[in-house]
C-alpha cells in the first residue's frame, strides 16, 4: 500500500497528495508532474513507470535533452484536482514577469528510489508554488495532518514552507496557516541546537512547541532525507520526524495549542504552498520529494505505518553531475562555445569574472583549480589560480572572484554542478543553488543565467551556446 492507502485505512485520507518521485497510492497510474522545455515551450507529462511505481525519468531525460526544464505542475493524485502550479504575488512579489514566483529546475534533485531515478523539486529562493482554491482542505479549527519530506537543502529564509495557508496570497493574520516549516530561521521559533528544525508556520510566527520562541524539545535534524510531519485540530497539534531512509518517528511536540493568541481556535482558510510563506515569503530554500494533507487528525499509529511505507520507497543520493568528468585537484580552463567566441576563454579582471582571448599576459587569470564544492561536495568549485584562496561565486546572478569566508551563503554560492553541454559540446555547469542558472556568457561577462529569464543576461537567443564550454587543460 501506498501513504495515501495508509492514511485512508487509518480514516483521515488525503485530500492533497503531490509527488514528483512516486505514486502515493498503490494504484495510481496518471500523471504526477508536468515539465516544459526551454528550446520550443512544448509541456509533457511524467506518469509512474507502472501503477504505484517511481516516476519515469527517463522520459523526463529524453523529453529535456540538449535544453532546459521546469516543472510546470505538480499534480494531484488524491482525484480532488488540487495540483500545484507556479505561485502568484502576493504580500511579496515573486522574481518572474508580473510578480509570479520561479519555477523549480527538473533536474536539480536527481534521487534514487529503490535503485531507480526520479527527481524532486528543488526550491531556490524566489521558487513557489500554490493553489488558491482546493477542494476539501481543512479550514477554520478543523483537523489535518501534513507529511513532507527534505534533505539537508535549507536557509534561514522565510519560509520553506507545505501545507496550508491563505487564499489571497497575504498575510491576514494569526492561526490563518498550518503549513509544515523546514529550516534554520529563527526570527520566531526555534528548537535546540543550531538547525534546522521542523516548525509549524500557524502565521506570523513559526512554532517548535507551545511556546512562541524556543523550544528545547524540537530537536536540530538535519538527515539528507527527513520525513516532517505536522498535524493540526481543536487545541491539539503535534510535530513529528525522522530519517526517511531508515527507523521510526519520534514525536517532538505534542499538546495544545500556542499560548499567544489569535492561534486557538485556528482560522485555516485552506489554500496549499509549496517552497514560500502564506503571504508569498519568497526568500527560502529546500527540497520537496513527496508530501501530502489529510481530512482529519492522524493517529500516530497511521502514521508510523506511513513513515514505515517512506522507508521501503528507499530514497537515497545518486550523482548531481554528468559530461566530461572534472578532475578534484586539476587546473582547467574553460572555452567558450559561441561562434565567433569561441577563442575567449572564462578568466576574471579583478572581481570581475568574463571571457577574455588568451594571450601571454593572462593565461593564470584563466585558470581554475578544481575543488570538491565548498557547499557540496557532489559538485564542484573553482579556485583562481593567479589568486589562490578566491573562488568562482554568484552574487545578483553575476559571476564574481572572492574570497572565501567560510560562510554556507559564500560555500553555496561557489558550489556549481557539471552536466552534459546543453549544445552538444563539452560541459554545462549550473549552479548548485539556482539548478535553472548556468554558467553564460553575455556582453563577453559572465552571469549564472536562465533560459529566458526576466534579466538581460537571461535571453534565450543563443543560450545553450553560451551555457556550453569546453572544459580543457590550464592555460598555467
Ligand atoms: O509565519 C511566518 C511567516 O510570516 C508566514 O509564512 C508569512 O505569511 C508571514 O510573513
Ligand atoms: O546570485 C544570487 C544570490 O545573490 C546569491 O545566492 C546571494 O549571495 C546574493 O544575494
Ligand atoms: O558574450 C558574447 C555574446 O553576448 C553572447 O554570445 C550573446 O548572447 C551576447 O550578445
Amino acid at each position: 500500500a501506498g501513504p495515501c492507502d495508509i492514511y485512508s485505512s487509518g480514516g483521515t485520507p488525503c485530500i492533497a497528495a503531490h509527488s514528483t518521485t512516486r505514486a502515493l497510492y498503490n494504484s495510481f497510474s496518471g500523471s504526477l508532474y508536468q515539465v516544459k522545455r526551454g528550446s520550443d515551450g512544448a509541456t509533457a507529462n511524467i506518469a509512474p513507470l507502472s501503477a504505484g511505481g517511481v516516476a519515469n525519468a527517463a522520459a523526463q531525460d529524453s523529453f529535456c535533452a540538449g535544453t532546459t526544464c521546469l516543472i510546470t505542475i505538480i499534480y494531484d493524485q488524491s482525484g480532488r484536482g488540487n495540483h500545484l502550479t507556479q505561485a502568484p504575488p502576493g504580500g511579496f512579489k515573486g522574481p518572474e514577469p508580473n510578480g509570479y514566483d520561479s519555477l523549480a529546475s527538473a533536474t536539480g534533485a536527481p534521487v534514487t528510489l529503490n535503485g531507480q531515478k526520479a527527481y524532486g523539486v528543488f526550491i531556490s529562493p524566489g521558487t513557489g508554488y500554490r493553489n488558491n482554491a482546493p477542494s476539501g482542505t481543512a479550514k477554520g479549527d478543523a483537523p489535518q495532518g501534513i507529511a513532507i519530506f527534505d534533505g539537508t537543502h535549507y536557509n534561514s529564509g522565510c519560509c520553506f514552507d507545505y501545507g496550508n495557508a491563505e487564499t489571497n496570497s497575504r498575510d491576514t493574520g494569526n492561526g490563518h496557516m498550518e503549513a509544515l516549516y523546514f529550516g534554520d530561521n529563527t526570527v520566531w521559533g526555534s528548537g535546540a541546537g543550531s538547525g534546522p528544525w521542523i516548525m509549524a508556520d500557524l502565521e506570523n510566527g513559526l512554532f517548535s512547541g507551545r511556546g512562541s520562541k524556543n523550544n528545547a524539545g524540537d530537536p536540530t535534524i538535519n538527515n539528507r532525507f527527513i520525513t516532517a510531519v505536522l498535524k493540526g485540530g481543536p487545541n491539539q497539534w503535534s510535530i513529528r520526524g525522522g530519517n526517511a531512509a531508515s527507523g521510526s518517528l519520534s514525536t517532538f511536540y505534542s499538546g495544545a495549542r500556542p499560548t499567544a493568541s489569535g492561534y486557538n481556535p485556528m482560522s485555516k482558510e485552506g489554500a496549499i504552498i509549496l517552497g514560500i510563506g502564506g503571504d508569498n515569503s519568497v526568500g527560502a530554500q529546500g527540497t520537496f520529494y513527496e508530501g501530502v494533507m489529510t481530512s482529519g487528525y492522524p493517529s500516530d499509529a497511521t502514521e508510523n505505518a506511513v513513515q514505515a511505507d517512506i522507508v521501503a520507497a528507499k530514497y537515497a543520493t545518486t550523482s548531481l553531475t554528468s559530461g566530461p568528468a572534472l578532475t578534484v585537484g586539476s587546473s582547467v580552463s574553460l572555452r567558450a562555445t559561441t561562434s565567433g567566441y569561441d577563442t575567449r576563454y572564462l578568466a576574471h579582471t579583478g572581481t570581475t569574472i568574463n571571457t577574455q582571448v588568451a594571450s601571454s599576459s593572462n593565461r593564470q587569470q584563466a585558470s581554475w583549480t578544481v575543488r570538491a564544492g565548498l557547499g557540496n561536495s557532489a559538485c564542484y568549485s573553482f579556485e583562481s589560480k593567479d589568486t589562490p584562496g578566491s573562488y568562482i561565486r554568484h552574487y545578483n546572478f553575476a559571476l564574481q572572484l572572492a574570497a572565501n569566508d567560510n560562510s554556507k551563503q559564500f560555500k553555496e554560492d561557489a558550489t556549481f554542478c557539471a552536466q552534459a553541454g546543453l549544445n552538444g559540446q563539452g560541459s554545462s555547469i549550473r549552479a548548485w543553488a539556482y539548478p535553472t542558472r548556468f554558467f553564460r556568457h553575455y556582453n563577453n561577462v559572465a552571469y549564472i543565467a536562465s533560459n529566458g529569464g526576466v534579466n538581460t543576461f537571461d535571453s534565450a537567443t543563443s543560450f545553450s551556446a553560451d551555457v556550453t564550454w569546453v572544459v580543457g587543460a590550464s592555460l598555467a
